[in-house]
Formats: C-alpha cells, sequence, structure tokens
C-alpha cells in the first residue's frame, strides 16, 4: 500500500483497563475512502479501538495518525472523527432537526447553514419530511439514519460505525448494510465499522481486521481473510470450515503432498511457504468447495456417511463421517435433486484447499 494513501494509521496502540489489557499492542493501515472492518467476538477490544480513534479514550501506548498528523493529543471534536453508537445514542427530547444540528451548533455555524446542512443530510439518508418527530416516533431503522445523518452533519473525514445495525431485525439489518455501504461510496469516505457479525464484515468491507483478545490476529481484504486464513481461529471465525489434520509428505515448487487419514493429496501451496516433510498441518476446506461424487475412487475423493443434514433455503447442509471427523459439506440448490444419505463419496477440488501450516 502507498504511503500516500494510508488515511487512518494505528502503530502500536495499547489500553489497560485495571489489570485487563483490553487493547494489545494494535498497529493497522486503513487506505483513504476504504470501509474498512473491525471484526471479532465479544470483548475482544473493538469498541475500546475505535474510541481511541474517536478521542473518548486515552491510549496507554502507541500512536494514532489521521491523514499523516498525529491525533493522540487533539480532544474528540477537534480530529475529524465523528461517531455512531450501537444504541445511537439520540437525544430523546429533541426532534430530529435538533439531534442532527446539535454538532453544528456546538461548532457554531451560522443559522442558515445549519437549516441548509440539516436538510440536506436528512435529504441524504432518506429522512426529508421528518423533521419534526422525536426520536420516539421513529422506527429503529429511521433512528439509525438519524444517527447517522448526525454522525455526517458535521463533516467528518472518517465516520466510525459501532455495531450500529445490531438492534435491527435481521431483513432490515441486511437492507440498511446495502445502503450504508452505498453512502459510503457516494460520499468516498473512509468508514471503519465495528461488528462482531461475519457475514456482515464480508458482505460491508474493502478490508478487514479481525482481532481476538486484543489483538489483531489477521487484516486483509474480505477475500484473502475467508480463503486465506493464516490460523485456526480465523478460518473458524468467518464461516463454517473443515480443519482436518494431515502431514506433509513432499514438497516443492509450489505443490506439496500431503497423507490426509489413509489417503495422500497433491495440493497447490504458495512458494513463500516453507514446509518440510513429517510437518503436522491443517487442511483449511469450506464446505462449499466439496461436492458430492458419483464415481468412488480416485486421488481427490473421500468416502463417508451422512450424519444428518439441514436445508437452508439457498442450500442443504450435510455433516458426513469421514475417518471418524465430523466434516461439513454444502450442496447447492437442494431442490434439484433427492436428498442424499447413507454412505457418499465427496470430490474435494485440490486448488481450493488452503493450508494453514
Ligand atoms: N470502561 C471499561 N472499564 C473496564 N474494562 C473495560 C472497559 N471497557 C471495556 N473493558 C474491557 O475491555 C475488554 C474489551 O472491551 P470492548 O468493549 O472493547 O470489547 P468489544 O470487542 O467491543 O466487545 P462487544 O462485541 O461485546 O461490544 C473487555 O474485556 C471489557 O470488559
Ligand atoms: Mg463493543
Amino acid at each position: 500500500m502507498a504511503a500516500s494513501n494510508v488515511h487512518l494509521e494505528l502503530s502500536h496502540v495499547s489500553k489497560r483497563f485495571g489489570d485487563a489489557l483490553a487493547v494489545d499492542d494494535v498497529s493497522f493501515a486503513i487506505p483513504r475512502g476504504a470501509f474498512a472492518t473491525l471484526l471479532g467476538p465479544s470483548g475482544c477490544g473493538k469498541t475500546t479501538t475505535l474510541r481511541m480513534i474517536a478521542g473518548f479514550y486515552d491510549p496507554d501506548a502507541g500512536e494514532i495518525n489521521l491523514g499523516g498528523r498525529r491525533i493522540n493529543d487533539l480532544p474528540a471534536h477537534r480530529r475529524g472523527t465523528a461517531m455512531v453508537f450501537q444504541d445511537y445514542a439520540l437525544f430523546p427530547h429533541m426532534t430530529v432537526r435538533d439531534n442532527v444540528a446539535y454538532g453544528l451548533r456546538l461548532a457554531k455555524r451560522s443559522r442558515t447553514d445549519i437549516a441548509k446542512k440539516v436538510a440536506d443530510t436528512l435529504a441524504f439518508v432518506g429522512l426529508a419530511g421528518m423533521e419534526d418527530r422525536s426520536p420516539s416516533q421513529l422506527s429503529g431503522g429511521q433512528q439509525q439514519r438519524v444517527a447517522v445523518a448526525r454522525a455526517l452533519a458535521i463533516e467528518p473525514q472518517v465516520l466510525l460505525l459501532d455495531e450500529p445495525l445490531s438492534n435491527l431485525d435481521a431483513k432490515l439489518r441486511e437492507q440498511l448494510r446495502v445502503e450504508l455501504r452505498t453512502l459510503q461510496q457516494r460520499l468516498g469516505m473512509t468508514f471503519v465499522y465495528v461488528t462482531h457479525d461475519q457475514a456482515e464484515a464480508l458482505s460491508l468491507s474493502d478490508w478487514i481486521a479481525v482481532m481476538r483478545e486484543g489483538r489483531v490476529e489477521q487484516a486483509g481484504t474480505p477475500w484473502d481473510i475467508y480463503y486465506r486464513p493464516r490460523t485456526a481461529f480465523l478460518a473458524d471465525f468467518v464461516g463454517a470450515v473443515n480443519l482436518v489434520p494431515a502431514v506433509i509428505r513432499a514438497a516443492q515448487d509450489g505443490q506439496a503432498r500431503v497423507a490426509v487419514g489413509t489417503r495422500e493429496l497433491s495440493i497447490p501451496v504458495p512458494r513463500e511457504v516453507a514446509l518440510s516433510a513429517g510437518q503436522e498441518v491443517r487442511l483449511c476446506i469450506r464446505p462449499e468447495t466439496v461436492e458430492f461424487a458419483r464415481d468412488r475412487g480416485g486421488p481427490a475423493l473421500v468416502e463417508g456417511s451422512v450424519l444428518r443434514r439441514a436445508f437452508l433455503g439457498d442450500r442443504m447442509r450435510y455433516w458426513v463421517s469421514v475417518d471418524g471427523r465430523e466434516w461439513i459439506v454444502d450442496q447447492a440448490d437442494p431442490g434439484a435433486g433427492p436428498a442424499l444419505d447413507g454412505r457418499v463419496s465427496l470430490s474435494l477440488r485440490p486448488e481450493r484447499v488452503h493450508l494453514i501450516v
């Protein structure tokens, strides 16, 4: 990444609460105009990281740079950041108009400026005509939009969003996800979004940092995180996965021969990954990359028996016993044929198998 393209950068940032290290030596660089997401389980330090960027917590160590400028010592309202909170934190006794105008009044903008900015921003988020309502007269989705409008009105360089959709039902969440992404792209603004929902992170983001116990476990594109996870935790956290123990037999020229139970498979591996014979690894195999095969035998075929299945609408999920281990296999378009049962053959595509060393 070219240095000039970096918009927000954290270097060795830590934060302690008493004995607990909530954020532990976190470093990352987010490109300008990216939809960036901090993803991780509850308690991993996402909100604490976001609050340090916003200026609500002081880091114990490390630097925070925005647009090439160190912002550690700037007060929250002078950082060029704005935050949308999980519970929206709207002022209940104020109208929609006054909620959105709040930051502009604090910044002592003129009345005509404020009126225009509020009208423009509300129109932008699709709330024109609701200026005089109070938050209690709005649906959850509308309140969420007011919170976004209030944050956008002050024209931040970076919008920080802490699980803004988690209070909404599944259908609305999906709709607002699309809206947020569209909004971010129209504005060309850098967003830092916090969620513990992997599907949300994968579908929204240009860049994801997966956090665990205060640290960044891996950062990269959704594609990298999903298909090339560096650790078993990560592979499992971002989606259903089969993590199958295997032993390296030989590796050279971008190919590895691995023993899986009584079988051997030859799979492509990046040349920079150092592997040696006898090394224990795990195969990371996503359920949707495995197919049920008609024929039995062949190098990339695995025999098993169906333990149970679940109809998920767009796919059938099977749990298949292979060498005493449960594999998850997803079959697309289950309506196209009868459900499977009993003994089955699974066909692996070696190029879709990722090694975790
Ligand atoms: N103000 C605080 N005082 C003491 N401990 C805190 C405080 N804020 C957070 N922590 C602790 O720091 C850790 C990280 O908390 P944080 O809120 O950043 O997690 P999170 O990833 O946002 O989790 P969630 O998904 O549940 O919101 C947790 O162990 C939490 O208990
Ligand atoms: Mg949180």
